[in-house]
């Protein structure tokens, strides 16, 4: 692998590269129910209590439904000449199947013509999770059907939008949908079956060879297609012989299993080798013929790149620090982050070299297949200062570190198209709601206001030039962010971390006093902490306080039982529920110290809390009466208080 840039010229990207923003449409739409539109699955996932941090649905979301013109104003004021977002099914076919709904069809082609008026670019995606509910009822991706009916839906939107279109993704992350989706059950339709996210995997794989099909006979010869899979290199240290074996089988199957399941049918028309019996769908599924339909040659592949992932020898049964057991069955091996490597704020690791090692691989694989980066970013801290700016200089740094690795790439052969920033705007970031930004621009989810954050200056500067610059000896530090403070984050996202810590007078009644642990509060003793994005986005009281519960059932409180155990299953039984408003206020009081004494995400619940205690009962344990808690009516959840 070629070294950093650290000094010198800007890297460029070859000619014609195409430089955009990616959103999805659940993530940003909001309008659930407008114009005849269907239920998807993640409304329903959303709405179930307990699925999502924070209780947040995309109800709202950054509002795109309406404000499409707004948002193509802000891609085009970057001077970005391309813009991937997904179509929402149930927008189009409510029900999956049967009869259009032609103003689904209506607003996607308002919001193309919005973006052919500026000049810009259309990638839509087909598939970004949102399955109409009605498909899901009757089996899901776990059904052939479902395979048949997006095929049906592809023909239907080429027909009718394949003349703004110029590139056509037909599934994002199908990985996502069958791991998450049906085997582990962390996002819709929330299902933990092996069997059915086996099926789930060729239903999506055939789905797309259909669907692609579908797209060519309709669409204009000119316009492209392709699928966006999630690609993760699978990266080993250097062993000592006798692990080396281990090692090596190690990474065959992690490989097989995140990148080979999905990208081996693609290019090759065969499941791999290497993967695990019970991820792969059992042959009487598999119909003559599927295996050609699902590798038809691609217009392009998008690839979506993360993080990596780092195996070396050790014991999965007892990881260390910073160590975690790699795919279940493998024996003497586990992941690790290298020492000094950082985290976003997801917990992910950032290590642009792995998109290095991923598009080096690829241009090895399949040479003459372009690509593009259809989606790469990172979720950080961000806030707006008193002065209101966002300088998110971790956002910069990431995308400094990963532009130039795919520049390095691009100039070592990767066959590289394109690079679609995720996201174009802060967003429902599907089970963690709207804690997690992941956005260029900041959006006020309370006013619906968008900031561009200082990231997308550097992004936009980029697009501009068409190369990189060089990287800079010394990055700014985090103390140099306006207003902060650091503090040691806990949990996945350990290590130092900033917070803002000023008052903001335009957010009187959202601080809360600083203050980790007990132990530390004096070093944050400070009159006030903004936690802006925290605040619960609905307007309505009821909705609010059910933000506010359900950001106190965020870890670590989340589906824990313990001190900090809360939720609905604490209230089965005959437990008393007595409503004394009177002392709500003691309560929150107490709650915010409890909240402060635990990590520090807990603080935001407090915030929150305070504001909403009238909504609340308190609760008392049937079984032990020293313990009590708040009751929160709106969603039924129970946060318990840890000492009287
Ligand atoms: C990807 C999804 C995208 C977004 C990013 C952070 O897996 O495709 O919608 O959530 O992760």
């Amino acid at each position: 692998m070629t070294k950093r840039t650290s000094s010198g010229e800007p890297l460029t990207f070859p000619a014609g590269f195409t430089w955009g923003a990616a959103t999805a449409a659940y993530q940003i739409e909001g309008a659930p129910d407008a114009d005849g539109k269907g239920p998807s699955i993640w409304d329903t996932f959303s709405h179930t209590p307990g699925k999502v941090r924070g209780g947040d649905t995309g109800d709202i979301a950054c509002d795109s439904y309406r404000r499409y013109r707004e948002d193509a104003d802000l891609i085009s004021s970057l001077g970005l000449a391309a813009y991937r977002f997904s179509i929402s099914w149930p927008r189009v076919f409510p029900d999956g199947a049967g009869k259009v709904n032609q103003a689904g069809l209506d607003h996607y082609r308002a919001l193309l013509d919005a973006l052919g008026e500026r000049g810009i670019a259309a990638a839509a995606t087909l598939f970004h999770w949102d399955l109409p509910q009605g498909l899901q009822d009757r089996g899901g991706w776990a059904a052939r059907e479902t395979a048949l009916r997006f095929a049906d839906y592809a023909g239907v939107v080429g027909e009718a939008l394949g003349d703004r279109v110029t590139r056509w993704i037909t599934i994002n992350e199908p990985l996502v949908v069958s791991h998450n989706g049906y085997r582990i059950g962390v996002h819709a339709p929330g299902l933990c079956d092996d069997v059915a996210a086996a099926a789930a995997t060729h239903h999506l794989l055939l789905g797309h060879g259909l669907a692609a099909a579908a797209l060519r006979t309709v669409i204009p010869p000119s316009a492209e297609v392709g699928i966006t899979l999630n690609l993760t290199p699978v990266l080993v240290a250097p062993a000592a012989d006798g692990a080396a074996t281990a090692l090596e089988q190690a990474r065959l199957i992690t490989d097989a299993t995140a990148n080979g399941i999905f990208l081996e049918p693609l290019l090759a028309g065969r499941y791999p080798a290497h993967a695990p019996a019970h991820i792969l769908p059992p042959a009487e599924l598999i119909a003559a013929g599927d295996m050609e339909m699902i590798a038809a040659p691609l217009d392009f592949l998008g690839v979506n790149y993360y993080q990596p992932v780092h195996l070396r020898p050790g014991d999965p049964d007892h990881p260390g620090r910073d160590e975690e057991p790699p795919q279940p069955g493998i024996r003497g091996v586990v992941a690790y982050r290298p020492e000094g490597m950082e985290l976003t704020a997801m917990g992910w690791l950032i290590d642009p070299d792995g998109l290095y090692e991923l598009l080096a691989r690829l241009a090895k694989d399949a040479p003459d297949l372009p690509l593009f980066i259809t989606e790469n970013g990172c979720a950080a801290e961000d806030y707006v200062t008193p002065e209101g700016v966002v300088y998110d200089i971790e956002r910069i740094k990431y995308l400094h570190l990963h532009l130039d690795a795919m520049a390095r790439a691009a100039r070592d052969g990767a066959n590289l198209s394109g690079y679609f920033v995720w996201s174009l705007l802060d967003n429902f970031e599907w089970a963690y709601g709207y804690q997690k930004r992941f956005g260029i621009v900041f959006v006020d989810f309370d006013t619906q206001r968008r900031i561009p954050k200082a990231s997308s200056a550097f992004y936009a500067g980029v697009a501009r030039a068409n190369a990189v610059p060089p990287l800079p000896r010394e990055w700014p530090a985090l103390r140099d962010k306006p207003n902060t403070v650091r503090y040691k984050g806990t949990g996945p996202t350990r290590g130092w971390r900033v917070r803002p810590v000023r008052r903001d007078p335009r957010l009187a009644g959202w601080s809360v006093p600083t203050g980790k642990c007990r132990a530390n509060r004096r070093k944050f003793r400070d009159p006030g902490v903004l936690f802006r994005q925290w605040r619960p986005r609905t307007r309505s009281s009821a909705l609010a306080t059910s933000a506010a519960s359900s950001a106190l059932r965020a870890p670590p409180c989340a589906g824990r039982s313990g001190a900090w155990g809360c939720g609905a299953s604490l209230l089965a039984g005959s437990a008393s529920l007595t409503s004394r408003q009177s002392r709500h206020s003691t309560w929150s009081s107490r709650l915010t110290r409890c909240a402060l004494s635990q990590r520090p995400q807990c603080a935001r619940s407090a915030s929150a809390v305070e504001t909403q205690a009238g909504q609340m009962s308190t609760w008392r344990s049937p079984t032990t009466p020293r313990r009590h808690g708040l009751l929160f009516p709106a969603s039924g959840s129970v946060c318990r208080v840890p000492h009287r």
